[in-house]
This record gives C-alpha cells, sequence and structure tokens, in this order.
C-alpha cells in the first residue's frame, strides 16, 4: 500500500510507516502545489499533510484509493471532512501530545508582549541599551491581572492552569460551561464573551477555526476590550478580523496583541508588521522538537490502523468508526 507525505516531518514517523507500506515523500523542501497534490494521491491509500494544506474535494477525487487523511496538526479546518465522510476517507488529527507544548508558546507570547521582551531585544541589540532609566520599556504586570480564555478545551485549559502561578483571575467562554471539577482545578469562572471581553487584562484564544468562529474578534468584540488589555492568539489567524486588529492597535484603543497564526497566513496583513505594539510569531505553537517527534509518531499510527481495517486513535469523523 502506498502512503504520501507532503512535506517532510519527523523521521520517527516515517521510519513506522517505512517498515509497513512503500512511502513516497515529498523532500522537495517547499510545499506540494495543488495540482503535484492531485497527480501525487492518485495511486495513494493514505496521505499524510500539513495543517496548513487545503485538502479539498479535487484532491479527494483524485485519490480514488484513499482510506485515510492523516493530518500533521490538531486543527483540522484545513480539510473539507464532510466531503471526506461522504467518500469513506477517514480523517485524523494529532491531539494531546501538543496540549501543553501550545499552552507554553501561549504564555511565551503574553509574557513577550506584556514585558516588552522583543522591543527589549532589539534595542539592546542595537546598542541603544545606555543605563537603567526609570521610564525605558516600562510594560505591565502579569500577576494579579485578569486573564480571559475563550475556548476551553484542551489548551484553553492548560493556560488556564499555568495562570494559577502568577496568581490571576481566570475567566473563560466556551459554547457550554465545562464540569464543574474542571472549573474548579483551574480556578476558572464561565462568563459571557462580553463580559470576558470587557473585565480581562489578557485575552486568549484557544477556539478551533469553522463557520461559527471565523471573525470571532470583529471590530465590535475588539471594541469592548480594555485599552490596556493584550489580545493573544495561538489558535487560527481568522478567528480574528486582522484588518480590524491592525486599526485598534493603531489607534491603541487596545495594549498589543501577540500573535502566532495570520488570517492569511503566512501573508500579513498591511500594517501589522509596521506596529510597534505587537509580537510577531511564525506559527510555532507546537513548534518543539518532542512535540513535533510526538505528532510524527502520531500521524504513523493512525495510518497504520487505518490501513490495517482497525479504528484509528485519533479519527476525526467519528461517522466511518468501523466495529472491529
Ligand atoms: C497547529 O496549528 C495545529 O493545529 O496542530
Amino acid at each position: 500500500m502506498k502512503v504520501i507525505v507532503s512535506y517532510k516531518i519527523p523521521e520517527v514517523g516515517l521510519k513506522k510507516l517505512r517498515e509497513k507500506f512503500e512511502l513516497s515523500l515529498n523532500e522537495k523542501g517547499r510545499f506540494l502545489s495543488e495540482e503535484e497534490m492531485i497527480s501525487k494521491v492518485g495511486d495513494a491509500d493514505a496521505l499524510v499533510c500539513l495543517g496548513t494544506e487545503k485538502i479539498d474535494k479535487e484532491i479527494m477525487d483524485a485519490g480514488k484509493r484513499l482510506k485515510i487523511i492523516a493530518n500533521y496538526a490538531v486543527g483540522y479546518n484545513n480539510i473539507d471532512v464532510d466531503y471526506a465522510t461522504k467518500k469513506d476517507i477517514m480523517v485524523t488529527n494529532t491531539p494531546g501530545v501538543l496540549t501543553e507544548t501550545t499552552a507554553d508558546l501561549t504564555w511565551a507570547l503574553l509574557m513577550a508582549i506584556a514585558r516588552r521582551i522583543v522591543e527589549g531585544d532589539g534595542l539592546t541589540r542595537a546598542g541603544k541599551f545606555t543605563g537603567w532609566k526609570p521610564d525605558l520599556l516600562l510594560g505591565s504586570d502579569i500577576h494579579g491581572k485578569t486573564l480571559g480564555i475563550v475556548g476551553f478545551g484542551r489548551i484553553g485549559q492548560a493556560v488556564a492552569k499555568r495562570a494559577s502561578g502568577f496568581d490571576m483571575k481566570v475567566l473563560y467562554h466556551d459554547v457550554r460551561p465545562v464540569a464543574q471539577e474542571i472549573e474548579q482545578a483551574y480556578k476558572a469562572t464561565y462568563v459571557d464573551l462580553d463580559t470576558l471581553l470587557k473585565q480581562s487584562d489578557f485575552v486568549s484564544l484557544h477556539v478551533p477555526l469553522t463557520d461559527s468562529t471565523y471573525h470571532l474578534m470583529d471590530e465590535g468584540k475588539l471594541a469592548l476590550m480594555k485599552p490596556t488589555a493584550y489580545l493573544i492568539n495561538a489558535a487560527r489567524g481568522p478567528v480574528i478580523d486582522e484588518q480590524a486588529l491592525v486599526k485598534v492597535l493603531k489607534e491603541r484603543k487596545i495594549a498589543g496583541a501577540a500573535l502566532d497564526v495570520y488570517e492569511k497566513e503566512p501573508e500579513l496583513s498591511p500594517g501589522l508588521s509596521e506596529l510597534d505594539n505587537v509580537v510577531l510569531v511564525p506559527h510555532l505553537g507546537s513548534a518543539t522538537q518532542q512535540t513535533r517527534g510526538a505528532m510524527s509518531q502520531i500521524v504513523a499510527e493512525n495510518v497504520i490502523a487505518a490501513l490495517s481495517g482497525e479504528n484509528p486513535p485519533n479519527l476525526v469523523n467519528k461517522e466511518l468508526l468501523r466495529k472491529v
């Protein structure tokens, strides 16, 4: 059986796949075009793809033998899952292993923007550190402030867990409240989105990208945030209306933003990179040696299970669960 891997992922998973299947690995050092993807999937039983690669009807129609699309990511908004389900193609993702790693990165962003770490680094490297000054790069305290978490799933909760070390008040919003034990464990209080935005000093987004979260943070919602508050996004770019964000940042309607993801990734909205009240990193949420290796293993386990007639551990379209 043949497995297409659209981009080089850590060897640990590739090795497992090579032991069992014929592997066709893109080693071009660049992403495959849609046409290349279409021509490659023709005789493939499995496709391993990146979370940033759009897997649409055309690709699935071309993959006549495809049994599984294994996403090398936890988010799967890049895949037309409904169409995959119609075509009996299993879709899998890599949840769990990247939860803590993404929460770490969220905190790195939060701290970097609040304490002006990137500006400080730039100033120091540029030889402009001429001595301690009472007013040099004053930021905002983190401890004792209010953290508002939008999307209280695995990653949102892992972000909340870290807040207790900073004696923060934690508010959260999701489609529904979590179980009381979870709220108690993280000392988190459920509030509606508007209340969260009005009361939080830091707003951190952890929702998946769906039709209902697209532009969740639009001009109206951004306007509810305090002028002293910061917005952090390590979820998906299109959850924020990026043009509206540039506007509020430029007009100092909020204090700053720290972003890992972008609306039209990898492009940035005009004006974003010129702002001094942003920290911008290139989609690094799960980017550690350990986690990317673990994701590679999981991808391999999902493919091996699906091609052996078993249920993959991380099946997204549960309608396709097999009675094995
Ligand atoms: C990364 O963004 C992921 O969804 O794993």
